[in-house]
């Protein structure tokens, strides 16, 4: 039986229908890589901090940027989505897609939960950076924990329109479009035109700092909490990558938060991303790695110094299917559960987990899923007969806690 309680940083919260943080995801709140030193996602932040310091200094020459990159991953339900926004059946709130501590508290599933508060706070200008929580598929590019670097930027009226002419704000329906996407009612076309041009060249002025010459290209997207929305691609190894999201702030963020006077820009990107096409590493694993193959490599006197990842090793890859019935009732399954348990038995031996088959028996009307595990070590051969007994582990307790019927 679970104990009633669960403690987190020193903190405890009383376990409900929601609580889905298991002990492997708990271990990993407050190893806080991005602030180790000589760490891949440490030296990544700090050259974009460096780039904002020094794109936005103010009379004095002083940056305008606040720093904030130790903020609690513990945020509310009200931070994580109602402040900004979010409605009430968005799937984004799903509990097959964020790990809750309880109905009312999770950990943060992206930075942006923590826009609102500082906003309160009075600040302008600022970066939050810091470690974020999402269920997910089981590859070289997704783990339930990474990092995120959000940003907000105010303007005033005077600030946009020094000569006094213009305004910020209209009351109108006027449906003036950019591009495809509609503008906020409550905002002049003039200011959104003005925010989007700072924020895009902004954007782009960053994706040259840290790749150099790179193509890039605008995309139009939709999130709850800006309006109009994009995303920023860059042409990487053959492919377009999604490098962040940003937008012009719901001015209702604002309002709700006391700001009355001001229209806003903020953007959200992961670390991770940029880290693995800046060093080219491999597996997103090997962040979370202690291992001074992997480390001491990314010592360097400056953080702009060049640095290209070379592979520890390679070792074999042992691949095992598990094929299973769902629970009569599959509603009740998600595969985020079966990859979460596949985590917390074979832990960082697991490279990926794939559904490979998926079908429904024509005369029980069963769901039959099997997967495909692929296990690796990063620092070690793994033996077959290791393996097995880590297969089995996984399936038996899959048996037990998820109510499924081996095949
Ligand atoms: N929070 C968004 C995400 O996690 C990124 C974002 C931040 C988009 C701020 C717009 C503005 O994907």
């Amino acid at each position: 039986v679970l104990p009633n309680n669960i403690n987190l940083l020193g903190s405890s919260y009383t376990r409900d229908d929601y609580t889905n943080v298991t002990d492997r995801i708990a271990a990993l709140i407050g190893r806080n890589l991005h602030l180790q030193k000589c760490h891949p996602l440490n030296l990544v932040q700090q050259r974009i901090v460096n780039y904002f310091y020094k794109t936005f200094v103010n009379s004095r020459q002083n940056p305008q940027f606040s720093v904030f990159n130790n903020l609690s991953p513990i945020v509310s339900v009200t931070q994580n989505f109602d402040s900004l926004l979010i409605p009430e059946n968005h799937p984004s709130r799903a509990k097959s897609d964020c790990y809750y501590i309880n109905r009312e508290y999770l950990l943060r599933a992206h930075m942006t939960a923590h826009q609102s508060e500082l906003l309160l706070a009075g600040l302008n200008d600022f970066l939050m950076i810091g470690d974020v929580y999402r269920r997910d598929e089981i590859d070289r590019t997704h783990y339930p924990v990474f990092h995120q670097l959000d940003a907000v930027r105010l303007r005033t009226r005077d600030n946009l329109f020094p000569d006094g002419k213009l305004e910020l704000f209209e009351s109108g329906n006027n449906t003036s479009y950019i591009g495809a996407q509609e503008k906020q009612p409550c905002h002049t076309l003039t200011a959104v035109k003005l925010m989007e041009q700072e924020l895009k060249s902004t954007l782009e002025g960053l994706a040259i700092c840290l790749f150099g010459n790179v193509q890039f290209r605008w995309v139009d997207t939709q999130f709850p909490f800006t309006q109009p929305s994009w995303e920023l691609e860059v042409f990487y190894k053959d492919d377009w990558l999604e490098l962040l999201g940003c937008g012009i702030m719901k001015q209702a963020i604002l309002t709700n938060s006391g700001v009355t006077d001001r229209i806003g820009w903020a953007f959200g990107l992961g670390l991770e991303r940029v880290a693995m096409c800046l060093y080219q590493i491999p597996d997103i694993r090997l962040f979370w790695s202690k291992d001074s193959g992997f480390l001491s490599q990314f010592k360097v006197f400056s953080v702009d110094e060049n640095i290209k990842y070379k592979e520890i090793s390679q070792f074999p890859q042992c691949t095992n299917d598990i094929s299973f019935w769902l629970p009569n009732n599959d509603q009740e399954f998600s595969n985020n559960d079966f990859y979460d348990l596949v985590r917390s038995i074979g832990g960082d031996m697991v490279e990926q987990v794939q559904l490979i088959d998926n079908f429904i028996h024509p005369k029980t009307k069963k769901t039959s899923h099997c997967y495909r595990i692929i296990y690796r070590h990063m620092h070690k051969t793994l033996t077959q007969a290791e393996v097995n007994v880590l297969h089995a582990k996984i399936s038996e307790t899959a048996r037990q806690k998820l109510g499924i019927l081996i095949r």
